[in-house]
């Protein structure tokens, strides 16, 4: 066991070693999950990495569509009704095994099947094995809004297994690996190094290489949610580059960036800001800017109005009582939060990522 997460609602373990997925029944066993298992993964996993599990169970899986369209309450629903025609009862449990969507759709439904019955996460994506799988925020889309339904449903384990994200697309790997970029600027200038001196061998997916940086990232998200499993916080460290990022993605309307990549583009302005208030060395932010283009291109963010991204900051719903918290790092491996950044920083910082202004009128 890698480690183990303390929650509200008991501890649970995380569990991490190339080739789990194949032992996945008799760790099961070991974590005393309920001896109704059902698999809830999509049809893209699945296509890929069926044989790995199986007899893990013996009940059909539940597969759902592929793509963040399907994280809604219908897609809830037919994990609900194939549930209720299986006749699960409490003495059952969720196996999902998939990305961020999966886990966080499947998720929701075992908080909300019977008033909850036990999941256990097994992480497909890299964003998923470092980030979605830990701490118990589960919850899906409504039309209106992104994970505007949800729950705190800590997974009863979390099964972390590096060889499958083998066949993970480059391009969805890379996305994950921008927020273990942040882990690494906001915590551990060790894990920050590491990734820069291994790249190669993490894009070839190489075990050995993935091991490190997926544990170390772990721990980091672990160690913070466990002190504030609800976000008040710490927790709040973790959003290092969310702000501009998620206004990025939604005035691009979800459609150009993959989050990963729009949180590459907001901590680039967090420390574009932290170096003009002086909080933070240039040779810092270099480092970072350094690293970010090596992993090669983001896609384009020249013609993305800088007043909508600004309109778009300043309804953030992680502003509280009209404050904006905003996450700048001060060095590589350490962050502070602070709520009097103003428009103006903001909009310098944009502009020079954005230097050819662009207006919408
Ligand atoms: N609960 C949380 O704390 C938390 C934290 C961060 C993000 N999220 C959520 O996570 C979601 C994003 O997750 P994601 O980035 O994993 O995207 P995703 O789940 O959409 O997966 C990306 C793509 O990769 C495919 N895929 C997954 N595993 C694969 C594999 N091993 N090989 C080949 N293809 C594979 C998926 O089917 C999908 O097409 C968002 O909905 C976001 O809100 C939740
Ligand atoms: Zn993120």
């Amino acid at each position: 066991m890698l480690l183990e997460v303390g929650s509200r609602s008991g501890r649970y373990g995380v569990n991490m070693e190339p080739g789990l997925a194949g032992k996945l029944s008799a760790l099961l066993n070991d974590a005393r999950i309920p001896a109704r298992r059902f698999i809830v993964s999509n049809t893209t996993v699945w296509r890929f990495h069926e044989s790995a599990f199986t007899g893990v169970t013996a009940e059909d899986p539940i597969l759902l569509p592929d793509g963040e369209r399907f994280k809604n309450l219908q897609t809830v629903g037919r994990i609900y009704d194939a549930l209720i025609r299986a006749r699960a009862d409490r003495a059952s449990a969720l196996i999902a095994i998939g990305g961020g969507v999966l886990g966080d759709t499947a998720g929701f439904a075992a908080a909300t099947y019977l008033r909850g019955i036990p999941v256990v996460q097994v992480p497909t994506t890299l964003l998923a094995q470092v980030d979605s799988s830990i701490g118990g925020k589960v919850g899906v889309n409504h039309a209106l809004g992104k994970n505007l339904i949800g729950a705190f449903h800590p997974p009863a384990a979390v099964i972390i297994d590096p060889i499958l994200l083998g066949t993970l697309p480059r391009r969805e790997f890379r996305a994950g690996l921008y927020e273990v970029i942040k882990y690494g600027v906001i915590a551990s200038a060790p894990l920050f190094q590491r990734v820069a001196a291994t790249l190669p061998a993490l894009f070839n997916r190489d075990p050995d290489a993935l091991m490190p940086i997926v544990s170390e990232s772990c721990r980091i998200k672990a160690a913070v949610v466990e002190q504030d499993e609800h976000e008040t916080g710490i927790r709040r460290t973790l959003n290092l580059g969310h702000t501009a990022g998620h206004a990025l993605e939604a005035v691009t309307k979800y459609r150009r960036f993959r989050h990963g990549e729009a949180v590459a583009y907001g901590m680039l302005v967090a420390a574009e800001i932290a170096v003009a208030r002086g909080t933070m060395a240039a040779a810092d932010r270099e480092a970072l800017a350094t690293l970010i283009a090596k992993m090669g291109p983001l896609p384009a963010i020249a013609d993305v109005p800088i007043d909508e991204i600004l309109e778009a900051i300043t309804h953030d719903k992680k502003i509280v009582a009209g404050q904006l918290h905003y996450v700048l790092p001060t060095r590589l491996g350490g962050c502070e939060v602070v709520s009097d950044v103003t428009k103006t920083e903001i909009e310098r910082a944009l502009r020079t990522l954005i230097p050819v202004a662009a207006v919408s009128n």
